[in-house]
């Protein structure tokens, strides 16, 4: 497969995509290397982030990293400079979603302490972690692009899910700390609050139907939509764009909860609206 593209608009830039052995990590890495930029494809799985890098080409390498572990993501950082020289995008999208993890992060009486410091660990000590030691290198080159993937939990309550749902508040929140300190440096920071995205989740079709009753797109969400917004950031072209939280998710978060359901009424009263 060939990812490349020169003359792109991230021709010349260097990216991290960590978590991207798989699902919008691997999307997000093959679309920033067709917008021209050099990848590390960074995963706890060092097979899966192997095979995505040789999938892209020789734009990209792979580095087999646990984000949790100060140690390896200071010793990423110093392979991915050995081998690029420079870092210009991050893109924080590493989260701990396995079958374990999600049965075990409930509601709060049913919360296991060990899977709330797990989802803590990776999903924002993690996110720091990268921070700390990729931002030094982006001083030094003059600037850089740091995305962080959120989501919707991350701004609505719901009935599950609470230790990664404030993990990605808190994610925000760093995405605002590192925009403030080091913007006049020329780094950029920004959240993407995302939307289900569905190639991922094989979830039931009648719970899809409800949630697709709550966006304001006639779909879901796909990988491309993900991947563009994160392209987009990583640019100059959102050189204007720091410290925000954009809503990749159909509208989803936008609006008041009666919505879907006084759209349903009105329809089985065959009116448009009361
Ligand atoms: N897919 C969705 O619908 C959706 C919705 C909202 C937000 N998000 C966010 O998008 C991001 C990607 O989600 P996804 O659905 O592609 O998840 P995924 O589970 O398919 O991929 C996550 C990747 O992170 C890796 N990972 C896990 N722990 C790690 C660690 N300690 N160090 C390094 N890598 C690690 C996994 O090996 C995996 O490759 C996550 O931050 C998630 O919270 C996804």
């Amino acid at each position: 497969m060939s990812n490349e593209k020169a003359g792109g608009k991230l021709e010349n830039k260097v990216a991290i995509v960590t978590g991207a052995g798989a699902g919008l990590g691997a999307a997000c890495a093959r679309a920033l290397a067709q917008h021209g930029a050099r990848v590390a494809v960074v995963d706890i799985n060092g097979e899966a982030a192997a095979a995505v890098a040789a999938d892209i080409g020789e734009r990209a390498m792979s580095v087999r990293t646990d984000v949790s572990s100060e140690a390896q993501v200071k010793a990423m950082v110093s392979a991915v400079l050995e081998h690029f020289g420079r870092i210009d995008i991050l893109h924080n999208n590493a989260a701990v979603l396995d079958d374990a993890q999600r049965a075990g992060d409930r509601d709060v009486i049913n919360m296991s302490v060990e899977v709330w410091d797990r989802a803590m660990a990776v999903n924002l000590r993690g996110a720091m972690l990268c921070c700390k030691h990729a931002i030094p290198a982006m001083l030094r080159g003059g600037g850089g692009s740091i995305i962080h993937s959120s989501s919707g939990f991350g701004a609505q309550g719901d009935f599950t899910m609470s230790a990664y749902a404030a993990s990605k508040a808190g994610l925000a929140m760093l995405s605002k700390s590192v925009a403030a300190q080091y913007g006049k440096e020329r780094i950029r920071s920004n959240t993407i609050q995302i939307g289900l995205v569905v190639a991922d989740h094989p979830l039931p079709e009648d719970i899809k139907g409800v949630i697709l009753d709550g966006h304001l797109t006639p779909y879901l969400g796909d990988p491309k939509h993900v991947a563009d917004v994160v392209c987009f950031l990583a640019s100059d072209e959102a050189a204007f764009i720091t410290g925000d939280t954009l809503a990749v998710d159909g509208g989803f978060s936008s609006h008041a909860p009666t919505l879907a359901p006084l759209r349903a009424l009105f329809a089985a009263r065959g009116k448009a609206a009361y």
